[in-house]
């Protein structure tokens, strides 16, 4: 019974071989999910070192889904999905053959450019370029490859932990083609992943929403409308949230959230989004200076271990 753990669903709208750039957070858990449902995974990085890490993410990760799915071959279950996942350093190489390329490494438009006027000249002609950014224009990066492959590019936005959260936001430029976007439609419903669709606009949908009511909650306690848990407190019992926007910004990082809206600053002032929403926040540029950026530096809004110590 070889591949009994794979999921057998087939139409992925031609795409079998995915290409993912950036072995981190995002990247690793989007390779683990093209994994598990069969796609054949090249993981691509910078230095060994980076791909190491991505791949002991996967394997942590695949062990917790192990435990659930085939808890009497833990071990089986994850040595079955690791065999779909090849890792290289050279991104030449790791796009010769790929249907789809998924970018996820750092958030900076100058970098991922390069790498996709790159990958352009390596890839097939029919090859998919699609870019995991949270907050920079698709449009712009797509702008760094040949006019052909703008019609083959797209946002391919996952939310963390990929494992886990079952959206998938898929951004059309005014260049994508309908076959592109239905393509990607059927590749991340083979993954698992419930697609929406949305315009190349600052923040995509769940950002556009988010990061303003995030910014909002702050300027609530600099007011000193009430208190950070009372807000929680309020949005998790009243508006039925998950987790309110304190432990949220804590979970996110400050520092993104600082990151994205100093990004939508200039896009305000190009009448993209308004002003008013994205005013600056002088607590929350104090705390990330401070470095007090939430969960990963251990203390934010909350102390970060009381909050999020069962969460790993
Ligand atoms: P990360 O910092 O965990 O990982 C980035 C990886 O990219 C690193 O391993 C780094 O070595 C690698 N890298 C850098 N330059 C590279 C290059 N030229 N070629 C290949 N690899 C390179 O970052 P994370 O959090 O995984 O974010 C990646 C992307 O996903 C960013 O664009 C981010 O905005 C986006 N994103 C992040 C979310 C999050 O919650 N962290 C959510 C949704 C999107």
């Amino acid at each position: 019974t070889l591949h009994r753990h794979l999921s057998t669903s087939s139409s992925s709208g031609g795409i079998e071989r995915m290409t993912v750039f950036g072995a981190g957070l995002m990247g690793a858990g989007i390779a683990q999910v093209g994994a598990q449902n069969g796609l054949k995974v090249i993981l691509s990085d910078v230095t060994d070192q980076a791909l190491q890490n991505g791949l002991q993410i996967i394997t942590k990760s695949l062990g917790r889904v192990a435990k659930k799915k085939a808890p009497d071959d833990i071990e089986g279950f994850t040595r079955e999905i690791m065999a779909n996942i090849e890792t290289t350093t050279d991104s030449a190489k790791a796009v010769e053959e790929a249907d789809l390329v998924v970018e996820a490494i750092i958030e900076s438009l100058k970098v991922k450019r390069d790498l996709f006027g790159f990958l352009d000249t390596k890839a097939k002609e029919k090859c998919i370029f699609a870019t995991n950014t949270s907050s920079l224009s698709v449009t712009e990066i797509a702008e760094s490859c040949g006019q052909s492959r703008q019609a083959n590019f797209a946002g391919l936005h996952f939310f963390n932990p990929v494992p886990a959260m079952k959206l998938v936001e898929i951004i059309r430029t005014p260049h994508t083609s309908d076959s592109t976007y239905e393509a990607l439609r059927a590749v991340t419903t083979r993954m698992g992943k419930a697609p929406v669709t949305c315009k190349d606009t600052p923040g995509f949908i769940v950002n556009r929403l988010l990061v303003p009511y995030m910014l909002e909650a702050i300027r609530m306690i600099e007011r000193g409308d009430a208190t950070p848990e009372d807000i929680d407190q309020a949005m998790e019992l009243g508006a039925g949230y998950p987790m309110g926007p304190f432990k949220l910004l804590d979970f996110v990082g400050l520092d993104t959230t600082a990151y994205i809206s100093s990004g939508w600053r200039e896009k305000a002032a190009q009448g993209q989004i308004s002003e008013e929403l994205v005013r600056p926040i002088p607590i929350l540029d104090e705390m990330v200076k401070q470095g007090r950026l939430g969960r990963k530096s251990g203390k934010g809004f909350y102390d970060v271990s009381s909050v999020f110590g069962g969460l790993d």
